[in-house]
C-alpha cells in the first residue's frame, strides 16, 4: 500500500520543504488569489517571471494542465501550477479534469527529477469544487499513480482549512 508515501499536513504551502509544490492557479498563469497570491507573495518575481515566459512560448495553461518553474524563494525547489476546473455542477467533465491536474503535475514532477511533492487542494477554494469529492479524486489519483511509479517518494496533501485536514483524514484512514 502507498499510505507511507502520502502525508497530510495542515498549514501554509509556502512553508513546505518538498522538491515541489503544487499551485491551484488559472488559466492565465498570472497569479491571483488564495494560495496562487501566496506562492506568488512569498517566492517573488522570479515565479511570475517563468510564468510570463511560458505564456509568451505556449499562451495559457489549459484546465487539467501543468506547467512548472522556479520556486523563488520558497523552500521548494520548484512551483507546479496546475488549473483545476470551476465547479459547474458535476456536467462538465470536472471529477476527470482535477484527475487530470494530479496525474499531470505528478507527471511533471517525475520529469524533474522531483522526489517529494505537496499539493494544495485544488479547485476546492474559489473554484467551488465540493470538497468531499475533490479530496476523494485527489487522494485515488495519487494512490493509483503511487502504485505505477517509484519515482516519487512522498507526496503531501497540505490543508489550509480544516473542512479539507477532516475529510483528507477519514479518506487517508481508509486507503
Ligand atoms: N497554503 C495552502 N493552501 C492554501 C493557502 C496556502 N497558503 N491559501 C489558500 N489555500 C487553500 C484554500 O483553503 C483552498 O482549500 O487552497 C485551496 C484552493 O483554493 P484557491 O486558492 O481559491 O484555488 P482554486 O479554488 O483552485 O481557485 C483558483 O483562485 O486564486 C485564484 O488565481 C487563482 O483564479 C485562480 C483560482
Amino acid at each position: 500500500m502507498n499510505y507511507r508515501r502520502i502525508e497530510l499536513l495542515q498549514g501554509d504551502i509556502t512553508k513546505v520543504d518538498t522538491d515541489a509544490i503544487v499551485n491551484a492557479a488559472n488559466s492565465s498563469l498570472m497569479g491571483g488569489g488564495g494560495v496562487d497570491g501566496a506562492i506568488h507573495r512569498a517566492g517573488g518575481p522570479a515565479i511570475l517571471e517563468e510564468c510570463l515566459k511560458i505564456v509568451e512560448v505556449q499562451g495559457g495553461c489549459h484546465t487539467g494542465e501543468a506547467v512548472i518553474t522556479t520556486a523563488g524563494n520558497l523552500p521548494s525547489k520548484y512551483v507546479i501550477h496546475t488549473v483545476g476546473p470551476v465547479w459547474q455542477g458535476g456536467t462538465n467533465n470536472e471529477p476527470e479534469k482535477l484527475a487530470n491536474c494530479y496525474r499531470n503535475s505528478l507527471n511533471l514532477a517525475v520529469k524533474n527529477g522531483c522526489k517529494t511533492i505537496a499539493f494544495s487542494n485544488i479547485s476546492t477554494g474559489v473554484y467551488g469544487y465540493p470538497k468531499r469529492e475533490a479530496a476523494e479524486i485527489a487522494v485515488k489519483t495519487v494512490n493509483e499513480f503511487l502504485q505505477t511509479s517509484q519515482a516519487i517518494e512522498k507526496v503531501i496533501f497540505v490543508c489550509f482549512d480544516n473542512d479539507n485536514l477532516e475529510l483528507y483524514q477519514q479518506i487517508l484512514n481508509r486507503i
